[in-house]
């Protein structure tokens, strides 16, 4: 299992030299190479990789045609400092971005992570409203920066890093499995959004630059709110002349089954922000705004010395070409349908899942103790995703009780494989209680 190279192993060095802080254990997978939907661990040992780096690798693991375009960037120039000097790629890249995302979004700023590019559409929200607040939703989460996890609503993600910054306030989510207001759907979307409409009214001091959120909450445990909501709650922002920051970190990039998740709810983002499946695993991040918006960054306001590096450009301009060659975002959406039905049926023999939900192929099943109660059943959980990885197949677990499968393949996986899959979860359920 533990790849060795000089005195130590890799899971001794990790343990030594690594500070790892995220999970308790590491996955004991020492990964030495990966293809489209496979992992090869240093010990020989094969896994279909069903969480694809985090919700990364979307065109799969080392897409021969990304691959091929960061190679040949690399033999031209690797960096000069996009911000600093022209670089092709990104300006290529900035045009492609303006032509694939919704609305009016047309100048981006790209960066390295997530979290600096959501710490960036702030501080350009600020700067075009003039003012500082931000309302943020429960259970959210937007990355490990101060500001981000000033604006993440987990309080599980933000123990021990404060103090966080003030003016930040927080709206319920349309978490329809546990409906903040024990309501349906539709009421519970209403009601959610008349808390942001009540939030600004009664305890914000009329300072909030922007409203931040997932369109689905990746971390939170794939959480879809309903689907008036955004619209509803865009209505109310548009009033108060608050913008709409669209995290779309996670959700973007065919991971629904739309190019990005936003899309869904037919709503015009002010600012959007993308990272993780942007690259196909390269580091890369952007956000991108109206122009009237981007514009209002000065001179020295903003930069990155590696944001927009020319090999990380090139290998998203791949990317995005094999999305539209190959359909990949409806492919999304189609086996997402494909599998959704496998975990529904699933659901019927397996009283541990309490709820199976997503879009395309962001998809989660919430483990309970009781259907009735919907104890969380974490335990449980982590026991699932440890009997599934010994079985071959890679998942994650998140969500705001530790509860949810994270079931987040790259999108060119086969229905065979997502059938192989699903047999590995109920295989892995009934031994988990
Ligand atoms: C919705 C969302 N926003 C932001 C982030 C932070 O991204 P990064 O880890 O690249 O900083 C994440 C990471 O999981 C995320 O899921």
């Amino acid at each position: 299992m533990a790849a060795k190279s000089g005195g130590l192993t890799t899971e001794q060095k990790y343990e030594k030299y690594v500070n790892t802080s995220f999970v308790k254990k590491i996955q004991p997978v020492v990964v030495d190479t990966a293809k489209g939907t496979w992992i090869t661990a240093a010990d020989g040992k094969r896994y279909l990789d069903c969480f694809a780096g985090i919700s990364v690798v979307n065109a799969g693991h080392c897409n021969e045609e990304v691959v091929s375009a960061a190679k040949a960037q690399m033999d031209k120039v690797v960096h000069m400092c996009s911000y600093v000097y022209y670089n092709e790629p990104m300006a290529d890249l900035a045009e492609k971005f303006a032509e694939i995302t919704p609305g009016r979004l047309q100048k981006s700023f790209f960066s390295n992570s997530g979290a600096e590019a959501i710490e960036g559409a702030m501080r350009l929200a600020r700067q075009f409203t003039k003012k500082t607040g931000f309302l943020a939703l429960e259970g959210s989460f937007h990355g490990r920066t101060n500001a981000t996890l000033s604006v993440t609503g987990n309080s599980a993600r933000k123990k021990g890093g404060g103090p966080y910054m003030a003016g930040v306030y927080f709206a319920p989510t349309p978490y329809c499995y546990r409906c903040p207001f024990n309501t349906t759907p539709d009421k519970c979307q209403r009601e959610c959004a008349t808390a942001v409409e009540r939030i600004l009214l009664l305890h914000s001091w009329k300072d909030v630059a922007a409203f931040i959120a997932e369109p689905v909450q990746g971390e939170g445990g794939i959480v879809a709110p309903p689907e008036d909501y955004f619209k509803i709650v865009k209505e109310i922002l548009d009033k108060e002349g608050i913008l709409f920051i669209c995290d779309e970190v996670q959700s973007g990039f065919g991971r629904t089954g739309k190019m990005f998740a936003i899309e869904h709810y037919g709503v015009e983002p002010d600012i959007l922000t993308s990272a993780k499946g942007i690259a196909d695993g390269f580091p890369l991040a952007c956000f991108i705004a109206r122009p009237d918006v981007a514009d209002s960054f000065t001179p020295g306001d903003h930069l990155s010395t590696f944001g927009g590096n020319p090999i990380s450009c090139a290998a998203s301009l791949a990317n995005i070409e094999v999305f539209e060659k190959t359909k990949l975002a409806e492919q999304s959406a189609k086996k997402g349908e494909f599998v959704m039905a496998k975990l529904r049926e699933l659901a019927d023999k397996h009283p541990l899942i309490g709820d199976v939900r997503g879009k395309g192929l962001m998809v989660g099943i919430e483990l309970v103790k009781d259907r009735k109660t919907k104890e969380p059943a974490a335990a449980e959980a982590g026991k699932v995703q440890d009997l599934m990885r010994d079985a071959g197949v890679l998942i994650g677990v998140g969500g705001t009780y530790g509860n949810v499968i994270r079931f987040q393949p790259p999108l060119i996986i086969s229905e065979d494989e997502l059938t192989q899959a699903v047999e590995a979860l109920g295989k892995a359920l009934s031994q988990a209680v």
